[in-house]
Formats: C-alpha cells, structure tokens, sequence
C-alpha cells in the first residue's frame, strides 16, 4: 500500500485531523534452521515483501483503538492504557498491546492513548510470522509517535519478550530479529547465541522462491512448541552431567554421538539429534550458497525437513504431503517446512521455467491426498520493518 492510500484509509475509519504515522512491516520465511533460535543455534531466515501495514497516532486520552482491516467486522476494538493485559477474547489487538506493555516495563514510557489501523497480507496463521510483524511493526509505531531512543534491534527483543510473557509463547528471537532487521534480497544468518549477524545474497539466478501454505491452521500457543522447548531444556540439563555447555548448539555432532548416552529417554535423543544436526547443516548450507552450489544447498533442505519430520516431529501429514510432493516435482531444487510446523508453510527452490507445472501439480496431489485446497506464493525477499 501507499503511504497515501494507508492515510485515506485510516481518516476513513478514524476521521480526518493530524496525519498519522505510516509504515510496513515484513513476514519472514526461513531458509534452514528450524527449531534450533531457542538452542543457541545459528538460523538463515529472509524478510518477504508480505507484511503488514500500518498507520497510527497519538490520543488525549488514555484509550488504544485498534482497527485491522483484515478483521473488519470486529470493527473498532477499544483497549485502554491502564489495563494493559492479555484478554483471549480480544484477539490481535493482544500483539499491540504487549508491545506497550513491554516498553512500559523496559523503562521507555508510553503517556496517551493512540488510534491505530493496520492490513496484513501475509496468510493468518500459516507460519510467515504474522503476529511477529504486527509486533515488530507496532514496535517502531511507538519509537516514532514516542520519539523513543531504541534501536531496532531493541524492537526485535521488546517484541520477543512480549510474545513470551505477555502472549505466553515461549518463541525464540528468529522472527522478531528478521522481522526488524532484514535487507532486501538477502538472508541474515544469525547466531541466536550472541545475535551476531551476516547478511548473505540469497537471490538466486533462475530460481525462485515458492510458499506452499497447507491452509490448516494453528496458533502457536495451543500447539505443542512450548512442549518441544520444554523437551530441549530437559536434554540439555542432562548433557550438561557430561560436558560443559551453555546450549545444545554447543556441541558438533560428534561431541553429541559420545555423550548420548547420557540422555536416557529415546525421544530426548531424537530431539537433541534434530538441533544438532540441523545447526551443522546450516553452516553446510550458508558455505553452498557462497559457493553458488544450490544443488547442496537444495539437498540441506530436504534433510532439514526428514529431521523435523522423523526426530523433531513437528511436520504432520499436511506438511509432509507438501514436501513430499515437492520433492517429486520436475524442477525442484529443495523443499522444507519452515517455521514452526504442525501445519502452516513449507518453502521450496523452484527453477523459474518450472513454477507453474509445480504449482499444478503439488498443487492436485495435495487436493487429492488431504482433500482440501493449498495456497502457493512465489515470494521476493524484502528489506525490514521500514517508516514509509
Ligand atoms: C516459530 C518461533 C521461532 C522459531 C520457529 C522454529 O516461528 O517463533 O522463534 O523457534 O518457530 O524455528
């Protein structure tokens, strides 16, 4: 959207006067590296040009007006600056909220209430981290209307905090971090345990990049990720009888071959194995894409994806059919579920000539084996959460 027709449409819901800020803010794809920004891991995700819009500006009073137009007949949602806490039947407005909640309680204040509007086209639900660009995005609206000295990179962590705390999800700082700090046409590879970060070129002579979405939903909240953290917590508390680490993404594998025996339940051993593996597979694949090998790079993916399905099990029948399906089709290089799974998005590496015979037919043997309709997006890599 422009940052006319965002200014329109909000003088339209909240009448005209000052004009309000106006700014985007990304979805994000990962490459490789799933499930490993909570293990100390090193993650290789990418910024999209789906996202979320937003306009906003301050109040006299001390309410916050919420309006989204992809939740139209909800209308305008009334939330107020002295009850700043998560309310289930509220909805998005909860992602707003925890953001000023979470400055608030960094030290960064909020005094006045704000009208703010927003439009996301990023598929709700389907693992492109919608509730990660509303956060991040409602991060820099307070920066801006606040006129707050924080750095995006401090978004990037007020928005995690407030997903752990004050939305109850237990998430890594992938999402928030990409979300923020992206760079159009490139992935960031960052190590989760020191947030050091390289920016890598990942477009891709010929090839482009296509989301396949399975159309079940899931939030992460009931599904079982705070379980499989918990798990990753638990296997690391037992290797550390045995070795000095901080995080499971301190041992290469083959320090964790000697030391497994120390994890006495099979499905801790799995889970450790998936983390391990799939860090070293990501230094594997940043290396092949350096070196323009994205036959390597392509395979990573597809190991990445048996690894989520059979020792992370995070993939499910809709996933797997997916990428399965994927990987049969003509002109795929690599396909994988990214995210967090249990439904949701996977990614695959398709040439160019080839998108739309993939399409159709990933697209048929999806409908015919799960019996309802996917979603594909051939998506560009975009930059940040940027003020238009
Ligand atoms: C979700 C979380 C991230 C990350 C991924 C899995 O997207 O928000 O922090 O853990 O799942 O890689």
């Amino acid at each position: 959207m422009t940052k006319e027709a965002l200014v329109q449409a909000f003088f339209k819901i909240f009448g005209e006067g000052s004009e309000p800020v106006t700014l985007f803010s990304p979805g994000r794809v990962n490459l490789i590296g799933e499930h490993i920004d909570y293990n100390g891991g090193s993650v290789f995700p990418c910024a999209l040009t789906m996202g979320t819009w937003f306009a906003g500006r301050k109040r006299a009073d001390h309410k916050i007006l919420c309006y989204s137009a992809n939740f139209a007949e909800e209308g305008i949602v009334e939330r107020f600056l002295d009850q700043l806490e998560n309310d289930p039947d509220k909805g998005f407005t909860n992602y707003l909220l925890g953001i000023i909640w979470t400055f608030i309680k960094k030290g960064f204040p909020v005094d006045c209430g704000m009208e703010i509007w927003l439009s996301g086209n990023i598929p709700y639900a389907s693992g492109l981290s919608s509730s990660a660009s509303v956060e991040v995005g409602m991060g820099l609206l307070l920066k801006t209307l606040f006129d707050h000295p924080v750095s995006m990179q401090d978004i990037a962590l007020f928005s995690q905090y407030a997903e752990n705390n004050f939305n109850k999800v237990n998430c890594g700082i992938m999402d928030q971090f990409i979300i923020a700090m992206g760079k159009k046409d490139c992935a960031v590879l960052l190590d989760t345990a020191t947030l050091n970060y390289t920016y890598v070129p990942a477009v891709l002579q010929g090839i482009k990049l296509v989301i396949g979405c399975t159309n079940k939903k899931r939030g992460l909240k009931d599904s079982k990720y705070n379980e499989r953290r918990q798990e990753c917590e638990t296997a690391l508390s037992e290797l550390q009888n045995g070795a000095d680490i901080r995080t499971l993404c301190d041992l290469s594998l083959k320090d964790y071959e000697e030391l497994e025996v120390l994890l006495k339940d099979p499905v801790l051993k799995k889970r450790a194995r998936h983390v391990i593996t799939e860090n070293e597979r990501v230094k594997q694949a940043v290396k092949a894409l350096k070196e323009d090998d994205i036959t390597a790079f392509g395979r990573l993916m597809d190991e990445s994806h048996i690894s989520l399905r059979d020792d992370y099990e995070v993939t499910g029948i809709e996933l797997d059919t997916l990428t399965e399906e994927a990987w049969k089709a003509e002109g795929c290089l690599g396909s994988r579920m990214t995210g967090a799974g249990f439904g949701g998005c996977n990614v695959s590496l398709v040439k160019e000539e080839a998108v739309e015979s993939f399409i159709q037919q990933v697209g048929d043997a999806y409908r015919k084996k799960i019996g309802y309709e996917t979603s594909f997006y051939t998506v560009d890599i975009g930059d940040g959460a940027v003020l238009l």
